[in-house]
């Protein structure tokens, strides 16, 4: 490991402008620069001396490969382009992770963003060329490649190089254009509040509290809730609207969207759930955050391609109702919330599903008020120009 490390580094060092191995997958501990690299648990990879077979039922697993614990500077190999080799099903996501400005895991978000391309468009035989452009993030601060979002459960890929090089034999595709993707804050000192589905029964109670704490905050609609007469839902994001509240859009009918095996139902996802949100509440809106949370190239390229110029609002803070929400005598979602903006956090996941998260909603509001930083609404938060004012 110490010899394979030195070489690594002996190879980095010599070609700064030139070409990099990142990953032989011969080693199912660490890559060939010496770093971690691994699977989800909840997916079969199979290392196989030389190579690693994947097969995932689920386009929330991936594998993750680093060039650094820290913080890569690949500034200079824009003009270069990742080469992955692998055989098998191409229907899968490669991302380019970028970290947090203190190059540090213990920090919130880890990573900060990251920009994601379809294998399949660049795939040629078993040679995969992406140009290093095609990846908009910031490169200075580079953590490492992830390969997800599997989109075909019944097949397998297998995965034996992956290299940064000079030239890609061919020629390569344009790039399909995706929207930026925020797990946290960029105002200077602010901390924002991004709120999902919840049920009609807590709404109101949900409402009233963040009303009486006296903050704005971003609600993330599901279309189908929000057209189905028989639901409050209409009634109650239009007062939210006019209690000062921002409204983003949430899918139309929360599916994996990254699953679903066709562009037109994805793009109907969005479509229809960002009209919804324009008839029923008359607002036009560029915000949206993603069922599950579940990412994906075809997800990101066809949020741009529908309703350009949408950011996706992830989050740096979740209070894990999703796990302690049924029953939470310990108040398991309080200490979440705590762990989370003790490293920085500043833009929250929340629904409002179960009583224990509204009965710890104030106390919530209370840890992010103790941060000392404002709390907004998410336009606000990102600087929107068309934000409200604060
Ligand atoms: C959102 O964050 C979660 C947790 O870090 C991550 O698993 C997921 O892939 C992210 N989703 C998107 C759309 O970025
Ligand atoms: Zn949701």
């Amino acid at each position: 490991m110490l010899v394979q490390g030195l070489l690594s580094i002996l190879a980095f060092a010599g070609t700064a402008f030139g070409e990099l191995v990142l990953d032989r997958f011969d080693n199912s501990g660490i890559n060939a620069l010496g770093n971690w690299h691994g699977c989800d648990g909840s997916m079969s990879c199979q290392w196989n001396g030389d190579s690693l077979t994947i097969q995932s039922a689920d386009t929330d697993n991936s594998f993750f490969t680093q060039f650094k614990g820290a913080c890569q500077d690949l500034g200079s190999f824009n003009d270069q382009f990742l080469h992955i080799v692998c055989s098998g099903d191409k229907k899968f996501s490669v991302a380019l992770t970028q970290n947090n400005n203190g190059c540090d895991m213990s920090r919130a978000p880890y990573p900060e963003t990251w920009d994601i391309v379809n294998a399949e468009d660049y795939s040629n035989g078993e040679d995969i060329y992406i140009p290093m452009s095609h990846f908009n993030i910031m490169k200075s601060r580079t953590l490492g490649v992830a390969l997800k979002a599997f989109r075909n459960p019944g097949a397998s890929t297998t995965f034996s190089l992956i290299e940064i090089v000079d030239s890609a034999p061919g020629g390569v595709p344009e790039k399909k254009p995706t929207g930026p993707l925020y797990f946290s804050c960029t105002r200077p000192n602010s901390i924002a509040f991004g709120i999902d589905d919840g049920i009609p029964s807590l709404t109101e109670d949900m409402m009233k509290i963040v009303d009486s704490e006296g903050i704005k905050v971003t609600f993330f609609v599901v279309g189908n809730s929000l057209d189905n007469p028989d639901l409050p839902f209409k009634a109650l994001y239009k007062r939210a609207l006019a209690n000062g509240h921002q409204v983003g859009f949430h899918s139309y009918t929360h599916p994996k969207l990254e699953g679903l095996n066709s562009v037109s139902a994805i793009d109907d996802e969005f479509l229809r759930s960002h009209d919804a949100v324009m008839r029923n509440l008359g607002v036009d809106s560029r915000y949206f955050r993603a069922p599950y949370g579940t990412d994906g190239a075809l997800t990101r390229q066809r949020l741009e391609a529908t309703v350009p110029g949408t950011k996706i609002i992830n989050w740096s803070v979740d209070i894990e109702d999703w796990i302690w929400g049924p029953n939470d005598p310990d108040r398991q979602q309080t200490l979440a919330v705590q762990r989370d903006l003790s490293k920085g956090g500043n833009l929250f996941v929340a629904h409002y599903l179960y009583i224990s998260t509204v009965e710890q909603l104030r106390q919530f509001i209370k840890d992010a008020k103790a941060t000392g930083k404002q709390i907004m609404r998410v336009d606000q938060c990102l600087m929107d120009p068309n934000a409200p004012p604060l």
